[in-house]
């Protein structure tokens, strides 16, 4: 079932559109991704889904509710952390979550229990009684997530939720966000500008300059590239391209010295290609597409050149990440 539903929604800010015939569909509890660069209208689409800007045309539903008729059950429905943070910071942790809960109406027997245990599930308990301008930047985003499920949402909006965290702050972060619709039973719908976050998400729309240019998996997407590609060093390069076109029934071609061909199963080909060319193999290499690869073939430009770089230290978390939950 889409738990969240959005067709055809269109915003013009003046001459700015800033969203241009956006639909996404988001199936409950599941984590949806919306990946795109400064600019895209990322902010401006969650601004809508959570009834605080109306589009200038097309539909949005929450969790059934119609985001411009039923803005309060919309808003019970769901949770938001914004782009830019807007905790008190001269108040506790706890205040914040109280000011929050009181804000939603929370019943007031219910509201200290509430609160422990949001603060438990993102390690902020221990911490619960000092005053949030203490607070590292990882430890904010995790305490405005914590506040954006006081009420227990079915929904969590999550616009740049790590923006501008240090790598080991956002991978921290990232832990309690995938684990958002096991142990809550809530659906994640986030922004975000980074590829490996886009990675780990169930599915992703690719947003940029207000229309959305892709949505799929991540695997999905990165497919349309067209595979994986194999690189071969030999030592007798006619002879082994020969040995491997007839194996595969494909082309391959030479750069720099080296034989290369694209397949959709990079990995289970090596042992046949080393099998095939025996002692001519000098060195194999085999490079997976990215979702990067994935937003330059559609636009011909890097989400942003420089984040790209920065990111490396949390490719190292993502992979460590992701082994431990491929092993469940
Ligand atoms: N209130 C506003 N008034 C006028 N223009 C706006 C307004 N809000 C957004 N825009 C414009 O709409 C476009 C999309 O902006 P939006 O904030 O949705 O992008 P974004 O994808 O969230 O970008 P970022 O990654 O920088 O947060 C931009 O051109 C922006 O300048
Ligand atoms: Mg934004």
């Amino acid at each position: 079932m889409s738990i969240i539903k959005v067709e055809h929604l269109s915003k013009k800010f003046g001459a700015v559109t800033a969203i241009r015939d956006v639909s996404i569909e988001v199936e409950e509890g599941t984590i949806f991704g919306f990946l795109g660069p400064n600019g895209a209208g990322k902010s401006t689409t969650i601004n809508i889904l959570c009834t605080l800007l109306s589009p200038t045309s097309g539909k949005a539903t929450i969790a059934g509710y119609d985001c411009m008729k039923d803005s309060s059950m919309v808003r019970k429905s769901i949770g938001i952390v914004f782009q830019d943070p807007t905790l008190d910071k001269e108040l506790t942790a706890y205040e914040n979550m109280m000011l929050h809960a009181y804000l939603y109406n929370v019943k007031r027997s219910e509201i200290k229990d509430r609160i422990h245990n949001a603060l438990r599930f993102v390690d902020l308990y221990e911490r619960r009684d000092d005053v949030v301008k203490k607070f590292s930047g990882g430890m904010k985003r995790r305490l405005e997530v914590a506040r954006g499920l006081i009420h227990r949402p079915r929904i969590l909006f999550l616009d740049e939720p790590t923006l501008g965290l240090d790598p080991q702050s956002r991978a921290n972060l990232w832990d309690f966000i995938t684990d958002l619709p096991r142990k809550h039973n809530v659906t994640v719908f986030m922004t975000t500008h980074y590829m490996d976050e886009a990675e780990v998400c169930d599915r992703i729309s690719i947003i940029d300059s207000g229309s959305i240019i892709a949505t799929g998996t991540p695997d999905e997407l990165k497919k349309t590239i067209g595979g994986d590609v194999i690189y071969i060093k030999t030592s007798d390069n006619e002879k082994a391209k020969v040995e491997i076109e007839k194996l595969f029934d494909v082309d391959v071609s030479e750069k720099n010295g080296e034989l290369f061909l694209t397949t959709l199963k990079g990995d289970s080909c090596i042992p046949q290609i080393i099998k095939t060319i025996g002692d001519k193999a000098l060195s194999v290499r085999l490079q997976r597409p990215t979702l990067n690869d994935v937003f330059i073939k559609m636009t011909g430009k890097q989400i942003r050149d420089e984040e790209i770089s920065s990111t490396d230290t949390f490719k190292e978390d993502m992979r460590a990440y992701r082994r431990r939950f491929d092993r469940g």
